[in-house]
């Protein structure tokens, strides 16, 4: 059987969500371009199925990215689905406020995805054929993390702003909002991650809900439910609840980092 897409680009592939569907989509028959800036690793990936194909690739670099889209239209056809998932999460609080963290965030999350949009999108847009996959997060459906929701945040705007004038055009697009998913993103940090569930999981749920052509594909089903009702929550009732949730947070770190973390109190 053919498959559902030729063609694959998924950007931040190197680890995580963007390893596991790159694995799992050229195990489905399509030819896979994956990127990442670590070059070994997306070897490595490669090495592990014909259908995988590296192009290594820094989101930032805007001009890299277009090349990298031409290259891979020029080598495997036109790009049938592109996953804009290259992302990093670097932990900010008002007390370690950093201009530097706060524009890396954006650099990587936000513009490493438009990088990577522009050209793929005029591609598609000229073909009136393609799907887009934007990975954000539920983070960004109400403030938390000071550098990295207000990146996500910007991704859910934009493809809310994008998504009918493609549909118009021929173009899909979905938003991916994961909650939390065991990866390397998630490793040792210190905050809790209620309901966190496997990366497997998580590639499976992606890949059924890109097959079944959703708006939004966000899970698990018990984080998505409680950050949408936070969306929609009065300010009032979203900062008591914000405000409690980081006291919490920093009495754990506290706790922990002091070599008491068994007594933390839930
Ligand atoms: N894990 C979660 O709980 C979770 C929840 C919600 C959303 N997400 C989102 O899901 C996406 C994937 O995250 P993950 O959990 O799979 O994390 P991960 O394992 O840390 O993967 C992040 C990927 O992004 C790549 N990357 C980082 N900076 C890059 C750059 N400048 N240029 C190109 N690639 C870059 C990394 O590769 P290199 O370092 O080799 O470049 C890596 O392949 C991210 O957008 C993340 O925000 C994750």
């Amino acid at each position: 059987m053919a498959p559902r897409w030729n063609v694959v680009w998924i950007t931040g592939a190197s680890s995580g969500i963007g390893r596991e569907l790159a694995l799992k989509l050229a195990d489905k028959g399509s030819l896979v371009a994956v990127s990442a800036r670590s070059a070994d690793k997306l070897a490595e990936l490669a090495s592990l199925n014909p259908n995988i194909r590296a192009y290594p690739l820094d989101v930032t670099n805007a001009q890299a990215a277009s090349a990298v889209a031409a290259r891979i239209e020029h080598d495997l056809g036109p790009i049938s689905l592109v996953i804009l998932n290259a992302g990093v999460w670097d932990l900010m609080s008002a007390t370690d406020f950093s201009l530097g963290t706060a524009r890396k965030s954006f650099e990587v999350n936000y513009f490493g995805v438009v990088n990577a949009l522009e050209p793929v999108m005029k591609s598609m847009l000229a073909r009136k054929d393609g799907h887009i996959a934007v990975v954000s997060s539920v983070a960004g459906y109400r403030g938390g993390g000071a550098a990295y929701s207000p990146t996500k945040a910007a991704l859910i705007s934009l493809s809310e702003a994008l998504y009918p004038q493609l549909k118009d055009n021929g173009v899909k697009l979905t938003l991916i909002c994961p909650g939390f998913i065991d990866t390397p993103m998630t490793e040792g940090k210190p905050v809790p991650m209620p309901f966190r569930v496997g990366v497997v999981q998580a590639a499976d749920t992606i890949i059924g809900g890109l097959e079944r052509n959703k708006y939004e594909i966000a899970f698990p089903w018990q984080m998505a439910a409680l950050m949408k009702f936070m969306r929609i929550a009065p300010n009032w009732l979203f900062l008591f609840i914000a405000g409690r949730t980081m006291r919490r947070i920093k009495a754990a770190q506290a706790l922990a980092a002091s070599g008491d973390g068994a007594r933390v109190e839930r």
